[in-house]
């Protein structure tokens, strides 16, 4: 027995202990493969708390590590082994597990961090009297998977659902009246840390607000150098229904021209009398609920481009710039013209008048050259008939010609 004894307390056999418990512990801890079996969702800058499972038995000694480290953020471990994390940071979230003293795995647990939900700024849109779109963002980014419900409901009405996109983002709803001025829309955002729902007061009348007119054109308006012919059509978007008609406003105006022309029409067509000769005019257009002044004007159109008919005379020298005009027409549907092509004409102006000056001076040149030919030539036959020396002959042949 005392020999026994002796044997265990000897260094040599310590070491061989204490190696052989190391390598098993390590073994153990190896033997755990990352995986974590429970999600527990915290708020940023709390304290909290993570269980060593759900076992009731306390445990006295378990160790922790944090993404499979031992470097712990700021914590406390309780007397019964549960880790709490205080004043949790964005950089304490990660897997956390717990090991027994022996080092085999307990149990492990996933982190999230982020903040409960909190008001959400919401807008809506409505492009016609039976549809109300409305998407929403975070005031504050709560960094956590969240989901929403969202429904709606008209004075003295029961709620409807608005009905909630896959992204999360948005919701729909198909109203059947329009006849309700006031609505109330409720937003509800839910995760883990809580919910919270965001009432907004909708008044329809206001919140209308057409799509643009789409299709548009404007065309010259053949033997008139002043007038130009504008038609759209209603936004796809707005039933035509006679119930609802749209009214609409033009803008127009010579390219450069700081101030616009403005008129109010009724009808998706109109011919504008007072364009500039010669001039590329921009022109856009928008629509607004006919009846509903209340209601908004949709946005403009893009601009569209076009230049009133110009006489034959201008035509001919025109003649290519209007097949360019045509390849336009193909492409965009839209009469456009290009406002570099008006300086074209001139410049070929230009030319055309170098050249007849170069003829002119050639004319001249040759005129005066052919003068001096036969003066000398007259001046060489009477020099012959008179026998002069030939002093004088030298003097002719100096002469400048
Ligand atoms: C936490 O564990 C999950 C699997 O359970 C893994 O997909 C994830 O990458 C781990 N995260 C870290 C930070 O190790
Ligand atoms: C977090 O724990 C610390 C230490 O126990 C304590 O002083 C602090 O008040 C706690 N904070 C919160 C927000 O509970
Ligand atoms: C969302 O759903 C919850 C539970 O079904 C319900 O209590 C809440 O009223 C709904 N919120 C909205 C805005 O519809
Ligand atoms: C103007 O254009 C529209 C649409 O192309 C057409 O219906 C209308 O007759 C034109 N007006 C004139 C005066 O040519
Ligand atoms: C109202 O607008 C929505 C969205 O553009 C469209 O889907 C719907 O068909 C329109 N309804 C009517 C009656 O025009």
């Amino acid at each position: 027995m005392k020999q026994m004894h002796g044997l265990l307390s000897s260094p040599v056999c310590l070491t061989v202990i204490w190696f052989l418990s190391w390598s098993l512990r390590s073994s153990c801890a190896q033997i755990w493969n990352g995986e974590v079996s429970g999600l527990q969702y915290g708020r940023l800058g709390s304290n909290i708390t993570l269980a060593c499972g759900k076992s009731q038995h306390s445990r006295t000694s378990v160790m922790w590590l944090h993404n499979q480290k031992e470097e712990l953020p700021w914590h406390k471990v309780t007397s019964d082994g549960k880790l709490v994390l205080l004043q949790a940071s964005q950089s304490a979230q990660g897997n956390y597990s717990c090991h027994s003293d022996e080092g085999s795995h307990l149990h492990s647990i996933s982190l999230m961090l982020g903040h409960p939900p909190e008001q959400l700024n919401v807008i809506c849109r409505m492009p016609n009297h039976s549809y109300i779109h409305c998407s929403w963002v975070e005031s504050v980014n709560t960094l956590l998977p969240a989901k929403y419900n969202a429904s709606f409901r008209g004075s003295h009405e029961d709620w409807k659902p608005c009905v909630v996109d896959a992204s999360q983002k948005h919701c729909e709803v198909i109203l059947p009246a329009f006849w309700q001025v006031y609505h109330i829309l409720a937003v509800t955002q839910t995760n883990a840390l809580g919910s919270h729902t965001t009432l907004d007061r909708i008044k329809l009348d206001k919140l209308l607000k057409p799509d643009p007119p789409e299709l548009l054109r404007v065309e010259q308006l053949e033997g008139f150098p002043r007038r130009l012919n504008v038609s759209w059509s209603y936004p796809s978007s707005w039933a035509r229904l006679d119930a609802y008609p749209l009214h609409f406003q033009i803008n127009y105006r010579p390219q450069g021209s700081k101030y616009w022309s403005q008129a109010v029409i009724w009808d998706t067509s109109v011919v504008l009398y007072d364009a500039l000769e010669g001039y590329v005019h921009e022109v856009q257009v928008r629509a607004q609920d006919q009846v509903n002044s209340d209601s908004q004007w949709s946005e403009w159109t893009n601009l569209i481009l076009a230049k009133p008919w110009e006489a034959e005379s201008k035509e001919d020298e025109d003649s290519e710039e209007m097949e360019v005009t045509e390849n336009y027409d193909i492409v965009s549907s839209y009469t456009e013209f290009e406002p570099s092509h008006n300086f074209e004409p001139q410049d070929d102006g230009d030319l055309g008048l170098m050249i007849l000056l170069i003829c002119f001076s050639v004319l001249i040149l040759t005129t005066v050259l052919s003068l001096i030919l036969v003066m000398w030539m007259r001046r060489r036959r009477r020099n012959h008939d008179t026998k002069q020396g030939p002093s004088s002959m030298v003097k002719m042949k100096s002469m400048p010609i």
